[in-house]
C-alpha cells in the first residue's frame, strides 16, 4: 500500500504527529509538507492522511496565516509559514479515487474542528474516508504535544493500515 501523510504545521506539533503516523503506517509511508506533496505524489497513493492545527476553531485560513505573519505579537517561537496552507492544498487537489484520513492537533477543550473541512476537501475531490478523524492534544497554545500523543499517532498509523486491508 502506498501512503502519504500531508501536513500543515506552524510550530511543529502537527509535523511531529505526521511523522509518527507515517512511522506507524510503515517504511513505505512518507510525511510531507504541503509543497512537497505534489499532485503526482498524491495521485500515486492509495491512502492520503492529512492534518493541520486547529486555529481559531477551524482549519487555518490564509487570512489567519496572514494575520500571524503581519502581526505575530509575542510568540514563543517564529511560525513556519513557508509552506502553503492545507486549506489551499485541498482546494487545488485534483480528483482521485484513493482513501483518506484526517487529523488535527489542538487543545483538549475547544469548540470547532479542522478535520471537518479536511474531509470536505477530500470528498469534493472524490476520495473516500477510511477511518474516523483523530485528534492529538497539545499542552498550551503553541504546544508542546501532551505525553503519549506520538505513541497514539504511531498506533493510529498502524490502525489505518488494517482499515485499508
Ligand atoms: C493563534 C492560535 C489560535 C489557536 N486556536 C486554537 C483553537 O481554536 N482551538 C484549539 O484547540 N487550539 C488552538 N490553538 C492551539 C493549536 O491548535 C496548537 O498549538 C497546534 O498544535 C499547533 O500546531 P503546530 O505546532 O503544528 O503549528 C491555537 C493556537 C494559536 C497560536
Amino acid at each position: 500500500m502506498r501512503a502519504v501523510v500531508v501536513y500543515e504545521s506552524l510550530w511543529g506539533s502537527t509535523a511531529a504527529v505526521a511523522r509518527a503516523i507515517a512511522e506507524g503506517i510503515g517504511p513505505q509511508a512518507q510525511a510531507l509538507c504541503t509543497d512537497e506533496a505534489s499532485a503526482d505524489v498524491v495521485a500515486g497513493a492509495d491512502l492520503v492522511v492529512a492534518g493541520a492545527p486547529l486555529l481559531g476553531f477551524t482549519l487555518p485560513t490564509d487570512k489567519m496565516r496572514d494575520g500571524i505573519r503581519t502581526n505575530p505579537g509575542r510568540l514563543p517561537a517564529p511560525p513556519d509559514l513557508s509552506h502553503p496552507s492545507l486549506r489551499s492544498w485541498l482546494a487545488a487537489l485534483p480528483s482521485g479515487n484513493g482513501r483518506f484520513a484526517a487529523f488535527e492537533t489542538r487543545l483538549r477543550l475547544s469548540p470547532g474542528s479542522a478535520t471537518a473541512d479536511i474531509a470536505r476537501g477530500f470528498e469534493r475531490a472524490g476520495y473516500r474516508q477510511v477511518a474516523e478523524a483523530q485528534r492529538f492534544l497539545v499542552k498550551g497554545k503553541y504546544g508542546p504535544l501532551r505525553a503519549g500523543e506520538l505513541d497514539k499517532a504511531r498506533r493510529w498509523g498502524a490502525e489505518l493500515v488494517k482499515a485499508m486491508a
